[in-house]
């Protein structure tokens, strides 16, 4: 008996993976399809996959060409695979030719014809379709943001806005984009609006491209005043339109997963969270010189404050704010302690001062560490009352991470709210809340 082994996301089962499972099958006489989870998918770069593991598997059933399915969630996996299910033939689409040729020490490896004119990702685009985002502001996270967006299939970089025109214009030539005089020009030539101006015009912005019709996906400080992100929120509710803060740790798949472990009572009870973000600013940047927005806590509290919220939720009794201010009255290094019923935490961050950053997270039973960057998640420990006991989890984090967020973004303006969990509506309140509160006790607002 020939046995033979295959393996593929196989999202939105169309013709090409039909064609390919019915000739794998007459390679030999008994069929593994290895289908992939969506966390390894993630973690290989492939995201916005629209079918769920359920879903695919279920497909690849009813073709009738597998005689066993099985689930791939891990690289390695294959090698290993063939030993255990004693394979004689591994076979994939010629879009891989030569990247399985290291199986050849375990079995043969055939490279099957692809169908051509089809994939997965033609579906996606087709059924939905594409996403324009035009984007206001041109600063660094602009840069990043344009590079990520070309690796989230279905949604695309239109164009860009700067009221400094020659911004824009420079901007635009660099990324081959649009740039547009007027914002009106931009409104109507895109689906969704990406907001990385200044944290002071936010609001306005986010407003304007609200009642455009727009989708928005804010830099985080989304806004710094509780009332106004209450307001944003209603509109776009009341307007079907998704709204969206992009912090992006909320969205990597490295946080989430300690999130959960945090959760699972591996740690026993939450009781103490202690989080800290440095980053060394140039003293003439605007971060550093805009006496009435910048700052470390608008700059960096919401990465800290992000774990707090996330595990100990918005009810805290009480909060305090520390800092220390540089000679023009901004903070240089701050701190905030809360106080909840049943946890304390605090979120320290700063641009003047350099500190350790990391996350640390006590429960009744062990406690979780991640070192910086631990916004990127990527690396963190558990440990127990037994300093032998450590147990480690990684997780990848692609390129800036940005992509994530995009990816739960048009997950969301296309009709999907699984990602919705991962910073909700509440949670931006209560960020904006907070940043309010310490600017006006600083006396800014
Ligand atoms: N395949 C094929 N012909 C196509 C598309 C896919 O033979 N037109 C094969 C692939 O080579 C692979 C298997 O089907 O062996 C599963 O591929 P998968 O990556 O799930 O499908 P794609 O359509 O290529 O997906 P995507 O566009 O998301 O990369």
């Amino acid at each position: 008996m020939t046995r033979v082994i295959t393996y593929g996301t196989f999202d939105l089962l169309h013709e090409g993976h039909y064609r390919l499972l019915e000739r794998a099958k007459e390679l030999g006489d008994y069929l593994i399809v290895g289908v992939t989870t969506e966390a390894y998918d993630k973690a290989r770069g492939k995201l916005n996959v629209i079918d769920s593991l359920a879903t695919r598997i279920e497909n690849v059933r009813k073709t009738g060409f597998a005689d066993e399915i099985i689930v791939e969630e891990s690289p390695g996996q294959k090698v290993q695979d063939v030993k255990k299910y004693q394979i004689d033939i591994f076979t994939v689409g010629s879009d891989w030719t030569g990247s399985f040729d290291y199986m050849k020490d375990y079995c043969k490896v055939v490279y099957l014809e692809r169908t051509k004119n089809i994939s997965s990702t033609m579906l996606r685009v087709q059924n939905k379709r594409i996403q324009r985002i035009g984007m206001i502001g041109t600063g660094r996270i602009a840069e990043r943001f344009v590079l990520e967006v070309k690796l989230v299939s279905g949604i695309s970089a239109q164009g860009v806005y700067n009221p400094h025109k020659e911004s824009a214009e420079k901007f635009a030539k660099r990324w081959e984009i649009d740039s547009y005089e007027e914002i009106e020009e931009m409104y109507e030539a895109v689906d969704a609006v990406y907001v990385a101006s200044p944290h002071e015009t936010h609001y306005d912005y986010i407003k304007s491209a609200l009642e455009h019709g727009k989708h928005v996906l804010s830099e985080k400080p989304m806004v710094l005043k509780k009332a106004q992100v209450e307001e944003l929120f209603q509109y776009a509710r009341a307007h079907k339109l998704i709204l969206f803060e992009g912090i992006k740790t909320a969205y990597c798949p490295g946080f989430n997963k300690l999130l959960g472990i945090a959760c699972s009572g591996m740690i026993g009870s939450v009781r103490n969270v202690e989080v800290c973000f440095t980053k060394l600013e140039n003293p003439g940047h605007r971060e550093l010189t805009d006496i009435r927005y910048g700052g470390s806590l608008t700059e960096l509290g919401s990465y800290v404050m992000l774990p707090i919220l996330k595990l100990f939720g918005e009810d805290y009794r009480d909060i305090r704010f520390d800092a220390i201010r540089g000679e023009n009255g901004l903070d240089l290094f701050t701190k905030i302690s809360f106080c909840y019923p049943n946890g304390i935490a605090t979120a320290t961050c700063g641009l003047g001062v350099k500190s350790e950053g990391r996350l640390l997270i006590a429960g009744t039973k062990g406690y979780i560490i991640a070192e910086a960057p631990w916004w990127k998640t990527s690396y963190f420990e558990v440990h127990y009352e037994d300093p032998q006991k450590v147990d480690k989890y990684s997780e990848p984090f692609l390129g800036e991470g940005l992509r994530y967020e995009i990816s739960d973004f048009l997950s969301m303006i296309n009709g999907r709210n699984s990602s919705e969990f991962k910073l909700t509506r509440s949670e931006s309140v209560a960020l904006a809340d907070i940043m309010e509160q310490f600017l006006k006790a600083e006396g800014r607002l």
